[in-house]
């Protein structure tokens, strides 16, 4: 007998409509298509066609983010453990202090309602979904130097579309950590730091230094590459080594890259 062939389902676009977001498949592909969509607009038309995402479409990506981070808690396990490797953690007669930390781009409650007693975030977001989440503007926040023990900044400066403008969150980052025993935690894909012309490990490293931090240990998940970094002080050294990068075309624009602004660059130097 002859068997029937099973018809292919044509996959539809996702990125169509509201609701709740439940399987971990549609959640990833919902924000993989996001990302595609935002780098084939960055590629056709610059930056602002990257900020163009209609609202419902943003609505979906932070859905989907939270239904994917829900189920996966390797970036909450990682911080802690981290910490607690590095003796950031309080330890006994100690008790009373608590670690300030702050969550650049939180789109669930994990870190500001869930964490352990001995640290503290504030959790902010562009398009906050909860109300514990400050919807606020990275950029927005006034930089009050050594104030937070801990920053968190988990796939969001691959998110950020100009590279001048990751440049500066890197750099306002570097300024709020404590001095010394701050630790800044990043985490981008991986593909940003691999077969890019524009960006690899040792070049991200270098910016890193240019401000300030100094890289106490990296990761590599299959996907993710995560950063973290101390306050050590200015190291200027290897600031002008930055400029050789700086022509910005077409093509660099759909790649990944971190360039710091033109006073930065010269503040930097100094
Ligand atoms: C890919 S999600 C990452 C969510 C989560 N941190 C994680 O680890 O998956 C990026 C988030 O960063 C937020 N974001 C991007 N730029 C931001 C900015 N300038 N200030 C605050 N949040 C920002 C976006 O709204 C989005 O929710």
């Amino acid at each position: 007998m002859k068997k029937k062939k099973k018809k292919k389902k044509l996959k539809r676009p996702i990125l169509h409509g509201v609701g709740v977001v439940k399987s971990l498949k549609v959640a990833k592909r919902i924000t993989a298509e996001f990302h595609r969509k935002s780098e084939a607009a960055l590629e056709q038309a610059g930056e602002g066609a990257a900020r163009a995402a209609s609202e419902t479409e943003r609505d979906m990506y932070q859905k989907a983010s939270q239904a994917a981070l829900q189920r996966t808690s390797h970036v909450r396990k990682f911080v802690y453990s981290t910490l607690t490797t590095l003796n950031k953690r309080p330890g006994k007669g100690e008790e009373r202090k608590v670690l300030n930390g702050l969550e650049v781009g939180a789109v669930t409650t994990e870190f500001c309602c869930q964490s352990p007693s001995w640290i503290r975030f504030r959790s902010i977001d562009l398009n906050s979904q909860h109300p514990k989440i400050e919807k606020r503007d990275f950029f927005a926040l006034k930089v009050c130097e050594d104030e937070f023990d801990v920053v968190l900044n988990s796939m969001v400066l691959n998110c950020v579309a100009e590279p001048e403008d990751r440049g500066e969150m890197l750099l306002r980052m570097a300024k709020m950590l404590r001095k010394e025993t701050g630790v800044l935690f990043i985490t981008i894909p991986r593909r940003c730091v691999e077969n890019n012309p524009f960006c690899s490990v040792d070049i991200f490293n270098e910016c890193l230094r240019a401000c300030g931090l100094s890289v106490v240990l990296t990761k590599f998940s299959p996907k993710i590459a995560f950063w973290v970094c101390e306050k050590k002080g200015k190291n200027v050294a290897n600031a002008p080594k930055l400029n050789r990068r700086e022509k910005k075309t077409k093509k660099t624009n759909s790649y990944f890259s971190v360039r710091f602004h033109r006073s930065e660059r010269r503040r930097i130097a100094e």
